[in-house]
């Protein structure tokens, strides 16, 4: 099947071209970039490729906003909360421009690859130069240089070429130990309250080869932790290869790289997660026994207005043939709550698929109207104050199944990827085991990017608490 996603090699080259047309006019300066990521895995990856560019045209990276030369503000619009923090955030780097005139403001991500946002911006916000949508990012290089030498402000949303795929980007890496893999882009679903598909486009993969040469790069160079990323991974390779190669054919081929590492992915749709998947999942140890699988209501009527295309039913048959295969998996999930014509009755049937999965973790959104997509205009929304009390119902009970699963660890031996100091106690180190579970004990920094073994004292609701043993 033909693949007319792929951005030519010259097309990239023309952007090193620029890269090294911008390096020649900021290098002297030794400049700065801050680089502000709000959202998902995948906008951390695209901050990474904007970092990695940003080097490459002779920046240094800082995490001190006062002193950067180039700011960047990588954006989310999944939620109205994510957009107004994206906002004001940078409405608080104006004093900067102010004070340094050389300073350049730029924006992308979701939020403006959403025309009436990069019009906001444009209108609004006259201190920021540039934006560009997420289709852009490759053209980064062209858009900074366009700006140093036109000093001309620019809004992108698309080109012609959108939605295509750029591989060969420079990339500089948040951790030394744990890093994303995209495989691919998009999303084709189009569930009604999500402005996913409409600021990130349809699904589009990436060559299996070029994606099993960088797992192998990043094996050879020591990472422990390699996340496969996209919005749905399972819909991998329909594109590219139809029925012949799928994710579970991808994730085998990842498993079969040395190296001491261990596999993670997703987001993963209950319509598309197949067997296949989860007996691969089964077999390979390299995989982390830990499955997302996002259930975002537990009402069918619900599900159906969502455009999800499975039941409570059918999600709960995928879980019980997860539990079957690896009995001690780890499940979580994401939940909206208060989606328009939500009932108590509807509520209460996401309330028993909480009791019925027992996941390990959920993250809980309030339902926000996102612009543009079909559930912005339905009628029947829920009232403010009915939305947060079921909310606050809703983590009462989780949380209490969350303890209960935290308890279970306690006098247990947990073999943890150690991250860093936690950051609410920094005589405390944190690592994160195979189920994801999050474990605070002390240690010191020489084991950060390591596996260790922590025998766990004690738990709450949210983490693990023990000591080291080896
Ligand atoms: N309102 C609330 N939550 C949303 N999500 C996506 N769109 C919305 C919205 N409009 C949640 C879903 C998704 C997660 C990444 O964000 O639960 O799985
Ligand atoms: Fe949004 Fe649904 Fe696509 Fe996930 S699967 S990104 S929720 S449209």
């Amino acid at each position: 099947m033909a693949n007319n996603f792929k951005i030519s090699e010259s097309e990239i080259q023309t952007q090193c071209e620029y890269m090294k047309r911008v390096a020649a006019i900021v290098s002297p300066f030794s400049p700065k970039a801050h680089i502000r990521t709000y959202g998902c895995q995948q906008n951390e990856a695209d901050s990474e490729r904007i970092a990695g560019m940003a080097a490459e045209m002779g920046y240094t990276l800082t995490e001190n906003v006062e002193e950067a030369d180039l700011i960047i503000v990588n954006t989310c619009a999944v939620r109205e909360h994510a957009e107004l923090k994206a906002l004001s955030v940078t409405g608080q780097f104006k004093h900067l421009k102010e004070k340094k005139k050389s300073l350049v403001i730029g924006m992308c991500g979701c939020m403006v690859s959403q025309e009436h946002r990069k019009e906001d911006i444009k209108q609004k916000y006259p201190y920021v130069d540039f934006s560009f949508g997420t289709s852009m990012l490759y053209r980064f290089p062209e858009i900074l240089y366009t700006c140093l030498t036109k000093n001309k402000r620019a809004f992108y949303l698309d080109t012609a070429s959108s939605g295509n795929i750029a591989e060969g980007l420079p990339v500089v890496r948040g951790s030394a130990f744990k890093a994303w893999v995209s495989v691919m882009y998009g999303c084709n679903n189009f569930c009604t309250y999500c402005v996913v598909p409409y600021v990130r486009g349809r699904e589009r993969s990436r060559e299996k080869e070029k994606i099993l040469r960088e797992v192998s790069s990043l094996a050879a160079s020591g990472y422990r932790e390699i996340t496969l990323l996209g919005q749905n991974v399972n819909s991998y390779g329909k594109d590219l290869y139809g029925d012949s190669y799928d994710f579970a054919d991808l994730l085998s081929d990842v498993c079969k790289i040395d190296g001491e590492f261990m596999v993670r992915f997703m987001t993963s749709h209950p319509k598309d997660a197949s067997k296949k998947l989860i007996d691969t999942m089964a077999e390979n140890d390299k995989v982390a026994k830990q499955f997302h699988l996002p259930l975002q209501s537990g009402s069918n009527k619900i599900l159906k207005a969502m455009n999800r295309v499975y039941t409570k039913e059918k999600y709960l048959e995928l879980v019980e043939y997860m539990r079957r295969k690896m009995p001690d998996i780890s499940i979580t999930t994401d939940i909206i709550v208060g989606f328009p014509g939500e009932s108590e009755e509807d509520f209460l049937e996401t309330l028993d698929a909480l009791e019925k999965v027992r996941y390990d973790n959920i993250f809980s959104f309030l339902y926000s109207p996102r612009k543009g997509t079909p559930a912005a205009g339905m009628e029947n929304t829920v009232p403010s104050d009915v939305k947060n009390e079921r909310f606050e119902r809703m983590l009462k009970l989780q949380n209490e199944i969350s303890n209960g699963k935290n308890q279970a660890y306690v006098n247990t031996v947990q073999r943890v990827l150690v991250e860093g100091r936690s950051k609410t106690d920094t005589t405390r180190l944190t690592g994160r085991n195979e189920k994801n579970r999050l474990i605070h004990f002390e240690g010191d920094d020489s084991l950060i990017g390591n596996m260790a073994d922590i025998l766990v004292e004690r738990a709450d609701t949210y983490a693990l608490y023990g000591k080291l043993v080896k």
